[in-house]
């Protein structure tokens, strides 16, 4: 069609993973989900936002999501006008892009990691770089001194769920002419984070999700820290009401309650601990993981067989169409008897 951009028209789009209708009915391993419900601090905040009538509802929500601001600000360190509230984390993703990228200007990832930086810069009209993995997770021929406009670091690396040490990253934020977006969507499952290089570095952004480890994939929550100047930037681009007035409400709750948060993660951990150890003995090859989520490779390195038995079973797990990654498979860690039934089908299915 004559009307569209010619490269939007022969684009082909992220094509996010599978979501059934019928969820109830499966073990849902492949979206990285969090298989506990949020705190029931966030159903009781969403339930008083929209009152007996839904009256609040008439009204904008608040553009700036100060509170939200103020509430992050305190659980990690930073002054409110360092955050940026996002309507899931791909939001900010998105927007980084057009910040700092014009068109036929650079921007570069790692591959394999989120493949969805490349589709946002495609739609910017920007130049996609991607660089490899080195066997022991480095970054293959990361340049000296690295001119693109943005640099997407996922750590932890989603599918493959290692992180990188935090001096290495130091370094990349050194060898970066441009910004270097650290998108920690699973560092809350890690040991560290690189949070402290926002403070040392200007051109050091990090994102994060409330997706994952804060249950709430459903409400699209994310944010980013950054200096001022440039969530200022950040701010201009948004739409002014991204975050509606129950995503707000969740969100403040959900950040207050870290108790309830660090149970649901301390779970998840330990869950993932455990079968790491019982699909190691079972022949898989398993990436010590940092996320809430392996990347298992088994035995016999078909990743489509095992995908399909369980399919058959009902259960869902994550699928890599990328002949890089079609060895294994990337399974998201749910409740501990989720896991328990997951290990029997394997285990059955050899
Ligand atoms: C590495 C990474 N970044 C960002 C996102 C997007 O998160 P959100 O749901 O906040 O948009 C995901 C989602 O799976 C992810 O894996």
């Amino acid at each position: 069609m004559g009307y569209l951009r010619p490269d939007i028209a022969a684009m082909s789009g992220y094509v996010p993973g599978f979501q059934p209708d019928d969820i109830a009915s499966w073990i849902k391993l492949n979206t990285n989900e969090n298989p506990y419900p949020p705190s029931p601090k966030v159903v009781e905040a969403i339930l008083a936002e929209i009152g007996s009538d839904g009256a609040s509802l008439r009204a904008y929500p608040s553009a700036s999501s100060q509170k939200l601001r103020e509430a992050a600000g305190v659980l990690y360190g930073f002054d409110p006008s360092w955050i940026i509230m996002a309507n899931g984390s791909d939001e900010v993703l998105n927007n980084l892009i057009r910040a700092c990228a014009a068109e036929g200007q650079d921007v570069g990832y790692v591959h394999p990691s989120y493949s969805y930086y490349s589709t946002l810069a495609e739609i910017q009209g920007a130049v996609v770089c991607t660089y490899g993995l080195t066997e022991s997770f480095t970054i293959e021929a990361f340049p000296e001194h690295y001119h693109g406009k943005i640099f997407f670091l996922t750590t932890p690396n989603s599918p493959l769920g290692f992180a990188y040490p935090l001096p290495y990253i130091e370094k990349l934020a050194q060898n970066c002419g441009g910004i270097l977006v650290i998108d920690e969507a699973y560092a809350d499952f890690a040991d560290y984070n690189a949070l402290e290089l926002v403070k040392k570095y200007e051109n050091v952004v990090v994102t994060r999700t409330f997706s994952k480890s804060y249950a709430l994939a459903g409400m699209r929550l994310g944010l980013a820290i950054a200096r001022p100047e440039i969530i200022a930037a950040l701010d201009k681009i948004r739409d002014h009401y991204n975050l509606d007035r129950l995503a707000q409400a969740a969100c403040v709750a959900a950040l207050k309650d870290q108790p309830y948060f660090r149970e649901s993660c301390r779970k998840i951990i330990e869950t993932r601990e455990w079968f790491t150890m019982e699909l190691t003995a079972i022949g898989y090859s398993v990436i010590p993981s940092q996320g809430n989520f392996v990347f298992a490779t088994p035995p016999d390195k078909n990743g489509k067989r095992v995908y399909t038995a369980l399919y058959e079973h009902k259960i869902l797990v994550r699928l890599l169409s990328d002949p890089l990654l079609a060895h294994g498979l990337r399974i998201s860690i749910g409740t501990r008897e989720e896991m328990e039934t997951t290990l029997a089908i394997l285990k059955k299915i050899g």
